[in-house]
């Protein structure tokens, strides 16, 4: 019995020598002291030895085992105390080396103007709608009083899905849907994209960006629409800002126009020798911004708008022109070119 003891006593300190990991030593505990552990066997064995035996023996093996039950305590404590080292060590970090700058993202230019002119639509009681990419043949062109000869139809201009749908040429099919959903009062603004089938160049993208206004009321005239084209002018371009209206023709408007601004970059031949030097307006002094009208009373009708009761007035915001005039650009194709390092200039 008693080699016994000591050979298992032996055992374990070369068990718990070699044990590298707290689980080595759970695994050791249970195989000695758990309920069928080899000293656990061995203690019951005390009971039938002789009664002489017995006694010496007992107190020889519950000294050995109150000796493995702190050994092994002991070696569960430091492993786990030198597995939590380590994990510390593993996961510590050097506060003194410099941190990484994580790249800022920022609102796109085009969507900044988006906003801001949302912000002002928003504050002269307009609503915010939304209209599909992908429109009807009628709602882009017919209900827009565009005749099945108009140029614009051709499919060298306008990109057909099939034969009665197209990507929107313009915004101006929001303005068919709002009317044939809602009843005037109507005072609405589209901002979205829009798509011609033109030739990258440096005025040209194949996809560009417009916002269409509508006001739908009783009494509307052209003096409301130039009153608002003055409010959006100034709030955009300053107080300075001035506007010229210039007869114009759109298939949807009547009477039509096309607004110009004077032109941001030599304001109008004051801020150089002569406007002639100017590149932005060619020496005119003005440059053209958006299409603009009274809605055709044709249109009204086609939505639902009896135009012996109602008028109104619509226009289509270039947003792509209206941004690259707030930033002095001439080249739309930037907006497009995903070139982060153009694009984190602007502060948005
Ligand atoms: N839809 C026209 C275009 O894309 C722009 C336009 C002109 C919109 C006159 C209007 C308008 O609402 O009244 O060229």
């Amino acid at each position: 019995m008693i080699e016994k003891l000591n050979q298992l006593r032996e055992k374990i300190e070369d068990a718990l020598a070699a044990a590298k990991i707290p689980s080595a030593v759970e695994d050791l505990r249970v195989k000695m002291l758990g309920r069928k552990g080899e000293m656990t066997l061995l203690l019951k064995t005390v009971g039938s030895l002789p009664a002489e035996e017995r006694k010496e023996m007992g107190k020889k093996a519950n000294e050995v085992r109150d000796w493995v039950t702190e050994k092994i305590e002991e070696a569960r404590v430091r492993l786990e105390a030198e597995a939590q080292n380590a994990a510390l060590k593993s996961e510590a970090m050097d506060i003194t080396l410099p941190g990484k700058r994580r790249a800022q993202g920022r609102l796109h230019p085009v969507s900044v103007t988006f906003s801001r002119l949302e912000d002002l639509f928003v504050s002269l009681g307009f609503d915010i709608v939304d209209g599909p990419h992908i429109e009807t043949v009628y709602h882009n062109f017919d209900a827009l009083n565009s005749p099945p000869t108009h140029p614009n139809r051709d499919e060298s201009d306008t990109f057909y899905v099939n034969e009665n749908l197209v990507l929107r040429t313009h915004t101006s099919p929001v303005q068919v849907r709002t009317m044939e959903s809602r009843k005037p009062p109507i005072r609405i603004v589209a901002p979205g994209q829009t798509f011609r089938r033109d030739e990258i160049d440096a005025t040209h993208t194949p996809a560009f960006h417009q916002m269409e206004g509508l006001v739908v009321d009783k009494n509307i005239t052209f003096g409301d629409l130039k009153g608002m084209l003055e409010i959006i002018v100034r709030y955009v371009f300053g107080e300075e800002a001035k506007i010229r209206l210039r007869p114009s023709h759109f298939p949807f408007t009547e009477p039509s126009a096309e607004v110009d601004i004077t032109c941001y970059s030599c304001k109008n031949g004051l801020s150089k020798s002569s406007a002639l030097d100017c590149r932005v307006c060619k020496g005119s002094g003005w440059v053209e911004l958006w299409g603009c009208g009274m809605v055709h009373p044709k249109v009204l009708e086609m939505s639902g708008i009896n135009p012996r009761e109602y008028s109104g007035y619509a226009f289509g915001l270039g947003i792509d022109r209206i941004t690259s005039a707030l930033h002095g650009l001439a080249d739309p194709r930037l907006y497009f070119e995903n070139d982060v390092q153009f694009l984190s200039q602007f502060v948005g």
